[in-house]
């Protein structure tokens, strides 16, 4: 038999990975990877964009089942101070995952003080829990909407941020970068990895888990898989006049279980103090006729499309130089455009609606 691995070295240990907005879609694939990993996973989600399963959401029961494993679950806002300093005391939490937040831009925009208080507030009120507490190692979700509209491609790290972000939910993700950039240079035993996060797509091989939005998806994928499976009629395809090879945006569509992956790559760095910050993508652009091609061929299915006018506050193009997480946490994106249209159409045909039961009458939500 092989001698321990890091991984069940820190098994053998009682500490625990804290994740908040685990029951979410990138989440709870993250939870999933953990567990298989063997680490000991606690969740705290108040499922504002989560579907309750039985004791648990349910993603995370479809969770165990796939793993074979147990997740701690607590019902919790990260506003409530007290109920976070509940959780703290019940166990040893070895570093904090950070996904909690609302994410839809359009909403964003329409309530702009839900989103800063969510998002901002909530993750001061989660900081001020960890120090009191002494855990000072913290993973946050964080976008490459903090980019804006880019002035060089592919986008690199050094890439300048917070110009030209054109939605309060952007703004978020900037402002909360800062404020940990400000706490690492100000508390030196603090340990944080900025992830930014490329375009999130596709879902688990087995179908079971993925990305429920609520209501219209705002996103392209999710889009595109109601289309096909007849949930929607068509796609509207935002602008087909920027300036990329077919006239359409230009994104880069990253694999939900490689982003998971790359949660557990950047693990080892919270041993060592300061800010690290990491593009998670492929490096690769997609236009948005390339991903419905691409669906068209996993899903055997037509996607009917129109082309409209551009949405707002979109860019021609933006993709990732994600060389530095290759070379300093040993990760890179595994899975091609064809793994992500499969595995969300296996998703997506598995569960029509997604977590949800059918509603009533056959109309949709
Ligand atoms: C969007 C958000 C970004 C957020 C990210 C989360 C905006 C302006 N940006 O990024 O802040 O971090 O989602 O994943 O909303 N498209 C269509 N039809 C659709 C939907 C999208 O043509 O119904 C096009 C878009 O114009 C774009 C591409 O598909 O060219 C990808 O869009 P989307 O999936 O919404 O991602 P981003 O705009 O990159």
């Amino acid at each position: 038999m092989d001698g321990p691995t890091a991984q069940n070295i820190v098994n053998m240990s009682s500490e625990v990975i804290l994740v908040t907005g685990g029951a979410g879609f990138v989440g709870s694939h993250t939870v999933l990877e953990l567990l298989n990993a063997n680490w000991s996973v606690v969740v705290i989600d108040n499922l504002v964009n989560a579907a309750k399963g039985g004791s648990k959401p349910a993603s995370l029961e479809r969770v165990e089942k796939l793993t074979g494993k147990k997740v701690e679950f607590h019902e919790a806002n990260l506003l409530d101070r007290s109920a976070l300093t509940r959780v703290f005391k019940l166990y040893t939490i070895h570093t904090v995952i950070h996904f909690a937040a609302l994410k839809a831009v359009g909403e964003s925009v329409e309530k702009p003080l839900e989103y800063y208080k969510n998002n901002i507030n909530g993750t001061t009120t989660l900081l001020e829990v960890m120090r009191e507490k002494g855990v000072k190692s913290l993973i946050f979700s964080s976008s490459a909407t903090v980019y804006g509209c880019p002035k060089y491609l592919p986008v690199d790290e050094k890439h300048p941020t917070g110009v030209a972000i054109t939605n309060p939910y952007g703004r978020t993700k900037y402002f909360v970068e800062e404020i940990l950039k400000d706490l690492c240079a100000a508390e030196k035993d603090w340990s944080v990895t900025l992830l930014r996060y490329f375009n999130p797509v596709g879902a688990h091989e087995s179908g079971d888990i993925g990305e429920d939005p609520n209501g219209p998806p705002n996103n392209l994928m999710p889009y595109v898989s109601q289309v096909a499976v007849g949930r929607r009629p068509q796609l509207q395809v935002f602008g087909g006049d920027y300036d990329t090879p077919d006239g359409t945006g230009v994104r880069d569509y990253l694999h939900v279980v490689d982003l998971a992956r790359g949660h557990l790559a950047a693990l080892p760095k919270v041993s060592i103090p300061g800010c690290h910050i990491y593009n998670l993508g492929t490096g690769s652009g997609y236009s948005v006729l390339q991903v419905i091609d691409a669906f068209q061929r996993a899903s055997r299915q037509k996607i009917k499309y129109q082309v409209v006018a551009r949405r707002p506050g979109d860019v021609a193009s933006l993709y990732a130089d994600c060389s530095l997480a290759e070379r300093e946490l040993g990760w890179r994106a595994q899975l091609s455009l064809d793994d992500m249209c499969a595995s969300a159409w296996r998703w997506q045909q598995k569960n029509k609606y997604g977590f949800s039961p059918p509603p009533d009458g056959g109309a949709d939500h």
